[in-house]
């Protein structure tokens, strides 16, 4: 299987779902329509202070984050490979009267489809998993950012997302790879984890682990300088049946397990 064809595949999968997430309620569209703002608490908090700086957000998905940190005052592109994403993204942008330049483009092809660099790439919640090549990524990264700049990447923890839990009473287990492998692992589920009901033309998707060993070492190797690194013990969304919703769009272990942990967030700076 050649990453073109992966690359296939994913795109029709998540050209697919756009419809279905504007509308759901896992995306705050529309208390975003009503001037809110989407950012989950780790990254609002960690972004910091983005007014007047050049942000790129690679794989916007529908560009919801992307447009609330223009409103958080930066110079907003979002690059994304999916057509019907870019669109809505672009949709949403008019709709707010919102200064924003959406691109469709794989991000392996960002350097020449943005055309431009950032003092931001802002990358978060779902993104790298979807790509077989995290050294090839991480020079992408390095490129389209300004000499000085940087990466804010928050993710799933690649150890938490390697173990699976059938129900909420089940211990966990590993179930997905925790080191990096070449050929893709193959899904093919129905719904979207945030529309469990939705019914999708195209079910399948190509996905790749990412240990930190990898994550780390391609920014390294990219020349980016890791200023940043936190693990937190609460995730974007119900990755095991046992996590239970805090109230505030984050999932937690319950208080009777040992914590684990769920996410990781970073900054990483293209020296100047
Ligand atoms: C889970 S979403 C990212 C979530 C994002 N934080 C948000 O604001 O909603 C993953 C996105 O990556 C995009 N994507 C997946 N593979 C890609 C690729 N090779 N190049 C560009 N975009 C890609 C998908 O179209 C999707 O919009």
């Amino acid at each position: 299987m050649s990453d073109l064809e992966s690359f296939a595949i994913n795109l029709a999968w998540w050209n697919g779902v756009v419809e279905t997430h504007v509308n759901s309620s896992d995306y705050l569209t529309q208390a975003f329509r009503q001037g809110g703002d989407t950012l989950h608490p780790i990254e609002a908090e960690e972004i910091g202070d983005i007014r007047g700086k050049s942000l790129v957000h690679l794989q916007c998905h529908f560009g919801l984050d992307t447009l609330s940190l223009a409103r958080r005052g930066a110079k907003v592109t979002g690059l994304d490979f999916a057509p019907n994403a870019v669109a809505a993204a672009q949709a949403l942008a008019a709709e707010a009267k919102i200064d924003a330049r959406f691109v469709q483009s794989n991000v392996y092809d960002a350097v020449a489809a943005l055309g431009d660099t950032y003092d931001i790439a802002f990358v978060t919640w779902g993104a790298i998993v979807w790509l077989p090549d995290l050294h090839r990524w991480a020079r992408v990264v390095a490129e389209v950012l300004k000499p000085g700049g940087v990466l804010y990447l928050l993710e799933g923890h690649p150890m938490a997302l390697s173990l699976e839990q059938k129900k909420a009473e089940d211990p966990l287990v590993p179930g997905w790879p925790y080191f990096e492998h070449h050929e893709p692992q193959v899904v093919d589920e129905e719904g979207t984890y945030a529309n469990k009901q939705a019914k999708l033309a195209h079910t399948r998707t190509h996905e790749w682990a990412h240990p930190f060993r990898q994550i780390l070492g391609a920014l390294l190797e990219a020349g980016l300088a890791i200023e940043m690194f936190h693990e937190h013990d609460r995730i974007a969304w119900q990755l095991w049946p046992c996590l239970e919703y805090d109230g505030d769009r984050m999932y937690r272990l319950p208080k009777d397990r040992l914590p684990l942990p769920l996410s990781f967030s970073l900054r990483a700076r293209k020296p100047a």
